[in-house]
């Protein structure tokens, strides 16, 4: 496994809008970037031990976070509307305590092969959750269609968008583009129980919790740029240049923003908000397509496809926000690495030639279970 190459992540079957493939060499074993620690910050005593005073409208009991548990509450509802969560997959609440938090990204599902994986997607328990990191599909219809089976099989299903959710292909009835596409999967998730970036956040309370997942979605800036570009346009020459380009130039439109990257910082201003006001007795899964941190982007053969894989933006979130584990995938490089002392999943299935270059047997339930986590379930 070690010296296997790693191609490809971001070429469409057939498009061919990438002039070379992406490829990289073999990613280094588990735990080459930092040391093993145990990443979950421990939990307050005062908010594991205070008593629950209910909420201040109607008496019902609190969640970690604070926020009203009941079935009707004035107070939450203003939470929600503010961030467009609807009651079948509020902010809070579901996980019996015993289920496991799972993890898959890029299962490329319209793609033949893939849909056996995307049928393996299995929940071990009727209390599991499953987290999806992007990379669903490209089209509306293959979105929706894998979203609704997998939110049919599981407790409760996180989504964060990948870059190919946001492609606006021609075979696509809905050609909405940039942020108003996003928009509509987002509806589209809320109509089928998925939670979104723009809903509450939501708390997992299996072993190793309470953990707050929470699903971000931040795109990518060109600031991982090339290390002799001191430009996005120099670094964007370079990798035209060397024959890289991403099929996002083509089909992922950044309107109404000036680009993809003032889309990025957009979400990011907006998302640090957000982060900044979790309750740290409950940490975060950070869940994100791209990479918080370059680290992982180091083995990508062709190093120019970096400046599409994240954001500098990022960087310190894990560490400057109570963080028990991120998960992403994009990179196609499936593998854990820690940094920092936190642990970052990257948990993507990826193309056909990849997971069967990875040694993956045809229809094999592809997540990755995140917590608890396995040596020490
Ligand atoms: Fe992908
Ligand atoms: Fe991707």
């Amino acid at each position: 496994m070690d010296d296997e190459p790693v191609r490809g992540q971001c070429v469409p079957p057939g498009t061919g809008h990438i002039r070379r493939a992406v490829a990289g060499p073999a990613p280094p074993g588990p735990g080459a970037a930092g040391p093993r620690v145990h990443p979950c910050r421990p939990l307050t005593s005062a908010a594991r031990t205070a008593p629950d005073q209910g909420c201040p409208r109607t008496r019902h009991p609190t969640t970690v976070t604070g926020r009203c548990a009941g079935p009707v509450c004035p107070a939450r509802d203003r939470y929600t509307k503010r961030y467009g969560g609807g009651t079948v997959h509020g902010g809070d609440g579901g996980g019996d305590g015993t289920g496991r938090l799972l993890a898959v990204s890029d299962l490329h599902s319209a793609i033949g092969d893939n849909r056996q994986h995307v049928d393996a997607v299995r929940p071990m328990s009727d209390g599991d959750w499953l987290v999806v990191a992007g990379d669903v599909a490209e089209t509306s219809t293959d979105i929706e269609a894998t979203l609704r089976t997998l939110a049919g099989r599981f407790a409760k299903v996180v989504w964060a968008p990948g870059n190919h959710e946001l492609w606006t292909v021609p075979s696509d009835p809905l050609q909405l583009r940039g942020e108003k596409r996003y928009r509509h999967l987002v509806e589209m998730c809320r109509e089928l129980g998925v939670v979104t970036p723009e809903d509450p956040y939501p708390v997992w309370r299996g072993p190793g919790g309470p953990l707050t997942v929470a699903p971000l979605f931040v795109l990518y800036d060109y600031t991982f740029r090339t290390p002799t570009a001191s430009s996005k346009e120099e670094s964007l020459a370079q990798a035209e240049k060397a024959g890289i380009v991403c099929t996002d130039e083509y089909l992922l439109d950044p309107a109404p923003y000036a680009g993809r990257d003032a889309w990025c910082r957009a979400r990011v201003m907006e998302t640090e908000e957000r982060l900044a006001a979790v309750d740290p007795s409950a940490p975060l899964v950070l869940v994100n397509h791209f990479p918080l941190v370059r680290e992982p982007t180091r083995v990508l053969r062709y190093p120019e496809f970096a400046q599409w894989c994240g954001t500098e933006l990022t960087a310190d979130w894990h560490v400057r926000f109570p963080t028990a584990a991120v998960v992403y995938g994009h990179l196609h490089i499936p593998r854990t690495t820690w940094h920092d002392g936190v642990r970052f999943e990257e948990v993507s299935l990826g193309y056909p030639r990849e997971w069967r270059a990875r040694g993956l047997p045809l229809g094999t339930n592809p997540c990755r279970q995140i917590f608890p986590e396995l040596e020490k379930a």
